[in-house]
C-alpha cells in the first residue's frame, strides 16, 4: 500500500513540476507529524515566497518570506517554517483543522512570478493499524476474556476515538464470525474528531470481535480485536441438611410416599454399596456423590458451569 501510495506521490510530483502551475497536487499525512509542502514552481532560486492557507472560507496568511525577512500569520507563529532552499514550507504538529489547500506565490530570480500554486491536504487522526478499543476486557494482550453472571446481560462497548475523517469509519461486532446486532454511538470531540462506538448485549459464552474499518494516510485500513465472553455462576447459600430433608415433608401423600420410598430403597441401595465398596476400596462413595453435582470448582469461592 505505501509502495503504491509512493509511486502516486512521485507521478503527482514530476506531473506538476511539469506543469507549473494551475495544477492541485495532494498529500496526505497524519495528525500529530510534521508535513513538508513543496512549491512546484520548477526552477529558479527564491527571492520571496508567500504561502496562503485556504479552507474554503477565504485564504489567510500563513507564512511569507520577503526582501530577506520571514513573517507568520499568528496561528502559525511556532510550528512553520521554511527549507533549505526556501521553496518548501514544512508545518509541525499537523491537527485535523490543518486539512485544507495551501497555496505559494513565488518570485524567483530573473523569473516572472508564479501565482498560486496549489497543494491539497488531507489528515487522518488515525495512524495505520489502528486498534479499536473494548474497555473492560483488553488486556496486554489482543485477545482477553470477560465475565459475565448467568442470566444477567453483559454490556461490551467497541470504541474507536479521535476518528477522522468519519466518512468511510465502521465497527462491526461478530460473535463467532456470525454479524453481532449493536447500537451505535457518536460523541463529538472539541478537535473536530469524533469518538465512534458500539455496545452490544450479550448473555451467552462465545468469541466476540469487533472490526473497525477507517481510513489512514494509507488508505483504508481493517483491524480487529477479540474477547472472549465466559459464564460465571457465583453458587447460591445452600443450607447442608436441605437434602436428606425433602423425602420426609412429603409422606403423607399417597403417589409421593411410593417415590420417597422407592427413592429411599435406591439411598439403602446405594449406601450398602458405599459400605461395601468403602471395605473394598475407599474412593467409591466420593465418586457416586460427584454425580449429583454439576458444579466443578474452578477457583475458591467461585463456581463455572461447563454449558
Ligand atoms: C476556516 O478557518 C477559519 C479561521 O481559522 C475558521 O474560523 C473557520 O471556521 C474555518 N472554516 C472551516 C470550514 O473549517
Ligand atoms: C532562504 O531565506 C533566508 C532568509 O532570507 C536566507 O538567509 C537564505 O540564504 C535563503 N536560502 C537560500 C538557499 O536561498
Ligand atoms: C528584517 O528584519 C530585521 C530584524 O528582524 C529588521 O531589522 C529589518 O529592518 C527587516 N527588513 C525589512 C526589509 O523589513
Ligand atoms: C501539538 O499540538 C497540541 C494541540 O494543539 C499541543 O497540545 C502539543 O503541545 C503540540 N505539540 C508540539 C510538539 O508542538
Ligand atoms: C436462569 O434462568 C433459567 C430459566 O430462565 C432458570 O432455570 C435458572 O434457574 C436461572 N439461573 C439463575 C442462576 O438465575
Ligand atoms: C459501555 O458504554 C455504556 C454507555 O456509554 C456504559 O454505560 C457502560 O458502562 C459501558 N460498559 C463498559 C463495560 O465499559
Ligand atoms: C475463542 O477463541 C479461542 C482462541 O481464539 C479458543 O481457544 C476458544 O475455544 C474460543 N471460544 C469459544 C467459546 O469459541
Ligand atoms: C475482521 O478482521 C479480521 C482481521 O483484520 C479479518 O481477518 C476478518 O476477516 C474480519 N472479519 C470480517 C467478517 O470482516
Amino acid at each position: 500500500m505505501a509502495h503504491i501510495q509512493a509511486s502516486v506521490v512521485i507521478t503527482l510530483l514530476i506531473w506538476a513540476a511539469v506543469s507549473v502551475s494551475g495544477t492541485t497536487t495532494e498529500l496526505s499525512t497524519t495528525a500529530g507529524d510534521t508535513v513538508n509542502i513543496a512549491c512546484l514552481f520548477g526552477e529558479g532560486t527564491v527571492i520571496n515566497i508567500y504561502w496562503y492557507y485556504n479552507n474554503g472560507t477565504g485564504r489567510q496568511k500563513l507564512l511569507f518570506l520577503a526582501k530577506g525577512n520571514i513573517t507568520l500569520g499568528a496561528e502559525y507563529a511556532n510550528r512553520a517554517s521554511l527549507q533549505d532552499d526556501n521553496s518548501t514550507l514544512i508545518l509541525e504538529n499537523i491537527t485535523v483543522v490543518d486539512v485544507g489547500t495551501y497555496c505559494c506565490v513565488v518570485d524567483r530570480k530573473g523569473q516572472i512570478p508564479v501565482q498560486n500554486i496549489n497543494t491539497k491536504l488531507n489528515v487522518f487522526s488515525l495512524r495505520p493499524d489502528t486498534l479499536p478499543v473494548i474497555p473492560s476486557c483488553t488486556g496486554a494482550d489482543e485477545s482477553s476474556s470477560c465475565s459475565i453472571h448467568a442470566n444477567q446481560s453483559f454490556t461490551l462497548n467497541c470504541t474507536l476515538p479521535n476518528v477522522y475523517p468519519v466518512e468511510d469509519t465502521e465497527l462491526i461486532w461478530y460473535h463467532d464470525r456470525k454479524h453481532f446486532p449493536s447500537i451505535p454511538e457518536v460523541t463529538q470531540n472539541d478537535d473536530g474528531t469524533t469518538d465512534i462506538i458500539r455496545h452490544i448485549k450479550i448473555y451467552e459464552t462465545g468469541n466476540f470481535t469487533c472490526n473497525a474499518t477507517y481510513l489512514s494516510a494509507n488508505g483504508r485500513e481493517n483491524t480487529a480485536v477479540s474477547v472472549e465472553a465466559r459464564i460465571i455462576i457465583i453458587p447460591a447459600i445452600i443450607p447442608p441438611t436441605d437434602e436428606p430433608n425433602t423425602p420426609d415433608k412429603n409422606l403423607t401423600d399417597g403417589p409421593i410416599v411410593g417415590i420417597a420410598l422407592s427413592v429411599a430403597t435406591v439411598l439403602i441401595v446405594g449406601i450398602l454399596l458405599c459400605i461395601y465398596c468403602l471395605k473394598t476400596r475407599s474412593h467409591c462413595c466420593s465418586k457416586r456423590d460427584g454425580q449429583n453435582s454439576k458444579v466443578v470448582q474452578a477457583d475458591p469461592g467461585m463456581y463455572t458451569t461447563l454449558l
